[in-house]
C-alpha cells in the first residue's frame, strides 16, 4: 500500500510545527523499536486546547500523523482530545500502510502525555484522566489500540 495523498501532503507540509513558547502542557513519547521521538505542545485555556504544535524526530508517517493530530485537537476540549485514537488520525489521513500503523500510536500517546503534563502542572494527578502512558513494542501485548 502506498501512502495516500493526505499523508504525503501532511508529510511535505506539516501543520503546526515547532515549539509553542507559551505551552502549558508538553508531552514527549518515543517508540522503543524504531527510536523515533514525538513531542507535543499544548496551550490550554478554560479546558480548551487553544493552540498546539509538535516536533517529531521520526519517519514520514510519524510526521504526518503528528500534523493531522494537531489539526484534529486544536480548539477541542481536553476530554475530546483524550478521545482521539490513532485509528481516527489514520482515517483522517485516508489510511496508512499496515507496517506504519504503530507510528500513529505515537501521536495518540503524545497528546495524552501533553495533557498529563498539563494536569501535573495544575497540581492535579493526571492518572484518572489519562491513564498510564505506555511505550508499546507491540510484541508483548499492551493497552494500545493496536494490541
Ligand atoms: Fe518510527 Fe514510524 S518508524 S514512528
Amino acid at each position: 500500500m502506498a501512502y495516500t495523498e493526505k499523508v504525503m501532503d501532511h508529510f511535505a507540509n506539516p501543520r503546526n510545527v515547532g515549539e509553542l513558547p507559551d505551552a502549558n502542557g508538553i508531552g514527549e513519547v518515543g517508540n522503543p523499536k524504531c527510536g523515533d521521538i514525538m513531542r507535543m505542545y499544548i496551550k490550554v485555556e478554560n479546558n480548551v486546547i487553544t493552540d498546539v504544535s509538535f516536533k517529531t524526530f521520526g519517519c514520514g508517517a510519524a510526521i504526518a500523523t503528528s500534523s493531522m493530530a494537531t489539526e484534529l485537537i486544536k480548539g477541542k476540549t481536553i476530554d475530546e482530545a483524550l478521545k482521539l485514537t490513532n485509528r481516527a488520525v489514520m482515517e483522517a489521513l485516508d489510511g496508512l500502510p499496515p507496517v506504519k500503523v504503530h507510528c500513529s500510536v505515537l501521536a495518540e500517546q503524545a497528546i495524552k502525555a501533553a495533557v498529563a503534563d498539563y494536569y501535573t502542572r495544575q497540581g492535579i494527578d493526571p492518572t484518572p484522566f489519562v491513564g498510564k502512558i505506555e511505550e508499546c513494542d507491540h510484541e508483548h501485548g499492551c493497552s494500545c489500540t493496536e494490541c
